[in-house]
Order: structure tokens, then C-alpha cells, then sequence
């Protein structure tokens, strides 16, 4: 069981302003500390690379266009048990289905665009946070630099 989980606004909920409250209900409500935090816009290359695991379902085309269409805010979630706590928190991958009062169901508005990523594996909470940030870009609580 790690303690870090990889996470993405999604670039509709950044076009829609919802940044702060998201981190904020993150933060506060969820008790995850931001280890890593930054704004970037993936190149198609990059996003095919980030979904390559989805690369033989038949959204994997439409994914990389939509999360290549603005913005991401990318971030590194520390807490204990991370990767399965914070799925719970963001709720169903359909933002319909998602409980009441989760980020999905609060700031999702679609199955696409349903405003939040979460890592589904300590494997790839790993992975996908080395791939958005570097070994001086992810820090403990201390303030010193964690090596994932
Ligand atoms: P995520 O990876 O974003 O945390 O979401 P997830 O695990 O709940 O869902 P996953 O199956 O990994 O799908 C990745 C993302 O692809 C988009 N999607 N579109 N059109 C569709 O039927 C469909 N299904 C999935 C969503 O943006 C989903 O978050
Ligand atoms: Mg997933």
C-alpha cells in the first residue's frame, strides 16, 4: 500500500475556472497533501504516451484529443493507502453515477470530460507522476525532495 497517488484536472474543468475549489476539496475534504503541483498542456504525442494502456479501447482517440484540448493541472497526492482512497473520493468514472458531493459529481461533466484523473495502481501512481514531474519537482512534508 503506497502513499502517493497522480492526479489531472481535466482541461474543461480548468477552462471552467474550478481549479481552486477542486485542490481546495482535495486538500481540506480528502486530506491529501499536494507533494507536486503544475499547469501543462500535453503534446498528442505525450497523451498517447500517458494512455498508452488504453490505446486498444475505442475512446483512446477521442481521450487524446480531449486531454490535449487546454491546460492540465498535473499534481502528486500524498496519504496513507493514496491510489485507493482517492478514487473513492473523486467517484465513478460517469460523473452520473458518482456519489453525491464527490469531485466527479460536483465538477464532471461527462464520462469524457469528468474533470479529475486518478492513478489506478501504485505501479502507475509511480509512473504517471515521473512523467509529468521531475526528481526536484516532488517534495515531502519537510520541504525535502522525495525520490519515487
Ligand atoms: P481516469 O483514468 O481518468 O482516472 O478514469 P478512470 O480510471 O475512472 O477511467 P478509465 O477507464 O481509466 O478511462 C480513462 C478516461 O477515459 C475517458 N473515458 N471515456 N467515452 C467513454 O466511454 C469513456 N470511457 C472512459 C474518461 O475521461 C476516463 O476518465
Ligand atoms: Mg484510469
Amino acid at each position: 500500500m503506497g502513499n502517493y497517488t497522480f492526479t489531472m484536472i481535466k482541461p474543461t474543468a480548468v477552462e471552467h475556472g474550478n481549479v481552486g475549489q477542486i485542490l481546495m476539496m482535495v486538500n481540506k475534504d480528502g486530506g491529501f497533501r499536494i507533494a507536486a503541483l503544475k499547469m501543462k498542456r500535453m503534446s498528442k504525442t505525450e497523451a498517447r504516451e500517458f494512455y498508452a494502456v488504453h490505446k486498444d479501447r475505442p475512446f483512446y482517440d477521442e481521450l487524446v484529443d480531449f486531454m490535449t484540448s487546454g491546460p492540465v493541472v498535473a499534481a502528486v497526492l500524498q496519504k496513507e493507502n493514496a491510489v485507493i482512497d482517492y478514487r473513492k473520493f473523486i467517484g465513478a468514472t460517469n460523473p452520473d453515477e458518482a456519489e453525491e458531493g464527490s469531485i466527479r459529481k460536483t465538477f464532471g461533466v461527462s464520462i469524457q470530460a469528468n474533470c479529475v484523473h486518478g492513478s489506478d495502481s501504485d505501479e502507475n501512481a509511480i509512473r504517471e507522476s515521473k512523467f509529468f514531474f521531475s526528481t526536484s519537482e516532488i517534495f515531502n512534508s519537510e520541504g525535502g525532495l522525495i525520490d519515487m
